[in-house]
């Protein structure tokens, strides 16, 4: 079957994303989107409402980089992600709204492919996350929180906010590797000889403004809850996605 290139890239780009008190799955036209840019390779002003395309590679961490010191974003095409070892997710989260997004690591071993994670959208306005570690064969960390700023409804800036490794303290399953990642023993997990599901949890949060300066606080949330088990909120969310997209560049 013949199917044209941008549907593909809308059904691929379809995400799931949670709402706090239930999950809401939805598609890119869906609940109030005003955001018809579905690529995480353009450029968009958001407001709230809407739904927003942003991708992660999986890559090793000198990939990320041109000449082993600038930091690219994946969509720059100096950096020739595709030609190498890696793997693209792309997710479509609704602004505003905290989300935890999943990617099922049954079939798919971050560490056989660098094992390292940036999250990136734009290119004129590109943003870019630093990398982040993920596996290696002795080590996972399957827990992350990714915060969102915006500026008058543009991406500024993505990073990663670590607790310093508060939701491990003193549980003797985890280990705090450089004083800020929960990580589990790589053996432990399902597919590599244990019976943990080391599936990545992607905590999402919004800060900034939006394009009519409306202010985006699901940061705010997530700081409150941080007491809490997200993954016992988010417990019914089963969702994820993650797929080969070499061709995409
Ligand atoms: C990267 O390195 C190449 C070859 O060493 C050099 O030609 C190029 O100017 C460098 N690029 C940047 C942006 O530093
Ligand atoms: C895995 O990563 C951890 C944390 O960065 C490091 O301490 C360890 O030496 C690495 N193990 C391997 C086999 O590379
Ligand atoms: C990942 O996929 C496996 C196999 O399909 C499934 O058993 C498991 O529950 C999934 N894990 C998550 C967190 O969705």
């Amino acid at each position: 079957m013949c199917v044209p290139e941008t549907l593909t890239l809308l059904v691929v780009a379809l995400t799931v994303s949670a709402g706090f008190h239930r999950a809401v799955a939805f598609g890119g036209n869906g609940g109030g989107n005003t955001n018809n840019v579905y690529s995480p390779c353009s450029d968009t002003r958001i407001q709230r409402s809407d739904g927003f395309t942003f991708g992660i590679a999986f890559s090793s961490r000198p990939s990320f980089f041109l000449n082993q010191t600038i930091l690219l974003s994946p969509c720059d095409r100096r950096l020739t992600l595709a030609a190498m070892n890696s793997q693209l997710s792309v997710f479509r989260p609704k602004i505003d709204e905290i989300s935890l997004l999943s990617v099922n690591t049954s079939a798919f071993f971050p560490d056989n492919y660098g094992g390292y994670m940036v999250a990136f959208a734009g290119r004129k306005y590109a943003a870019r996350s630093p990398p982040a570690f993920i596996a290696n064969t002795t080590f996972i960390v399957t827990s992350f929180t990714l915060v969102m700023e915006f500026q008058k409804g543009r991406l500024q800036n993505l990073y990663w906010k670590r607790d310093g490794c508060a939701s491990c303290k003193g549980n003797p399953n985890f280990v705090c590797l450089n004083k800020q990642d929960c990580a589990i023993r790589t053996p432990s997990c399902k597919g590599r000889g244990g019976t943990v599901d080391c599936s990545l949890g992607i905590q999402l949060a919004f800060s900034g403004t939006d394009k009519h300066l409306a202010v985006l606080n699901s940061w705010y949330e997530v700081e409150n809850l941080k007491q809490y088990s997200l993954y016992g909120l988010y417990s019914n969310l089963k969702s994820s996605l993650t797929s080969q997209f070499n061709n995409f560049f």
